[in-house]
């Protein structure tokens, strides 16, 4: 058999998992997984969640409206665009990977730019998919630039997988309104923010401009990676229905249970409350750890220059080999840059969204 290879790459972070699996059974001592990137402070607690969903109804055992369930939808309405959009332009989708998959194959536009310290799979979407992919320095650099920007689209992460880091939200609104006003397309991914912030402007502000796609997830945000759930918001309706299509066309529809799953955390009292509960947690730990590196001296202070480490990533200025050696998985920068790899490869990205304690455990031998 005849197989066409994309060149894309499997997962480093599973690789690295499934070396540190290894070392754990081969050595019976226990590893620190900063290789992850999902909040593991806590789970979200669904036990008062899940009683209320009738499992025995049409609602979860037949196909899901093709465009994702309305109550879900007018519940993503009120909960990222303070009631403000039109939920004809939200498509539900299998989670931010294959949103993302679906806006870059229907874009029509010359390059994706991405950050120049950038999530890998992106970079694999672009492989597969046979489309050109390039990089931007950081928004400074953008905004120096415009022009070049036009036709082709620009990837905003903020805050940043892997650095973690956060710009401040009224000059990033600001660009990203120059931006689509030129024509430029504006592919937002910022799956990390609303774990931070409750009250977030940033859709709010952007979400009615005609070049802007946002795209979200609620593996992060509420902890639900296990769900495969998101969704895209656009007000281009020949965007809107290319979505849909190949959304259809690829996985016909989007699992009804997550569906139900997430407009009950939305839309019930019990469900708001285990998301706040879920929230706490998990800032109050990814703060304290953030502190204690700083105090310890092993935040990459060079990354952070024009913004703030905020998590769930952090940088630090340790090689992913020295680190292992202390028991604490990590992923090499240099696998987030094409550019000065061996530079990049004497610091780590680590995910500090672990229980305090836990990481104080381990970095304390440091
Ligand atoms: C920046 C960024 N975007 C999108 C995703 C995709 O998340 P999911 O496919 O679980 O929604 C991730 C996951 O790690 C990510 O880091």
């Amino acid at each position: 058999m005849k197989v066409k290879q994309s060149g894309a790459k499997y997962s480093k972070i599973t690789e690295i998992g499934e070396k540190v699996k290894k070392l754990e059974l081969s050595t019976g001592e226990k590893y620190l997984r900063l290789n992850q990137g999902v909040n593991a402070v806590c789970n979200i607690n669904l036990t008062n969640v899940v009683s209320q969903i009738d499992f025995n109804s049409k609602d979860i055992q037949v196909y899901p409206p093709m465009k994702g369930r309305p109550v879900l939808k007018q519940a993503i309405n009120k909960y990222y665009f303070g009631n403000n959009a039109n939920t004809d332009n939200i498509l539900v989708t299998s989670g931010g990977m294959s949103s993302l998959d679906l806006v870059f194959q229907s874009i029509d536009v010359e390059k994706i730019y991405l950050p120049q310290y950038f999530w890998g799979s992106y970079m694999n979407i672009i492989k597969i998919r046979n489309l050109q992919g390039d990089f931007y320095f950081d928004f400074a650099e953008i905004e120096a630039n415009m022009v070049k920007y036009k036709n082709s689209a620009v990837v905003i992460c903020d805050p940043n997988n892997p650095l973690g880091d956060k710009f401040n939200d009224d000059k990033l609104i600001n660009l990203i309104e120059r931006l689509s006003n030129i024509g430029v397309t504006v592919i937002i991914d910022s799956p990390y923010r609303k774990v931070f912030l409750e009250e977030d402007k940033l859709y709010e502000s952007v979400f009615n401009l005609e070049n802007v796609i946002i795209v979200e997830s609620f593996s992060k945000s509420i902890g639900l990676s296990g769900q495969r759930i998101g969704f895209v918001h656009s007000i281009n309706l020949e965007l809107n229905l290319e979505l849909a299509i190949k959304l259809m066309y690829a996985s016909n529809g989007v699992n009804a249970f997550s569906q139900v799953l997430v407009e009950k955390l939305f839309t019930t009292k019990e469900g708001l409350k285990a998301i706040k509960d879920f929230r706490i947690t998990t800032t109050t730990d990814i703060y304290k750890n953030i502190e204690y590196l700083k105090k310890k001296k092993l935040i990459a202070e060079i990354f952070y220059e024009n913004s703030q480490p905020k998590g769930i990533f952090t940088v630090v200025n340790v090689s992913e080999q020295e680190l292992l050696t202390h028991k604490i998985a990590s992923v090499s920068l240099s696998f987030f840059t094409t550019i000065n790899k061996e530079e990049a490869s004497k610091y780590a990205r680590i995910c500090v969204s672990v229980p305090h304690k836990e990481l104080v455990c381990f970095f304390d031998k440091f």
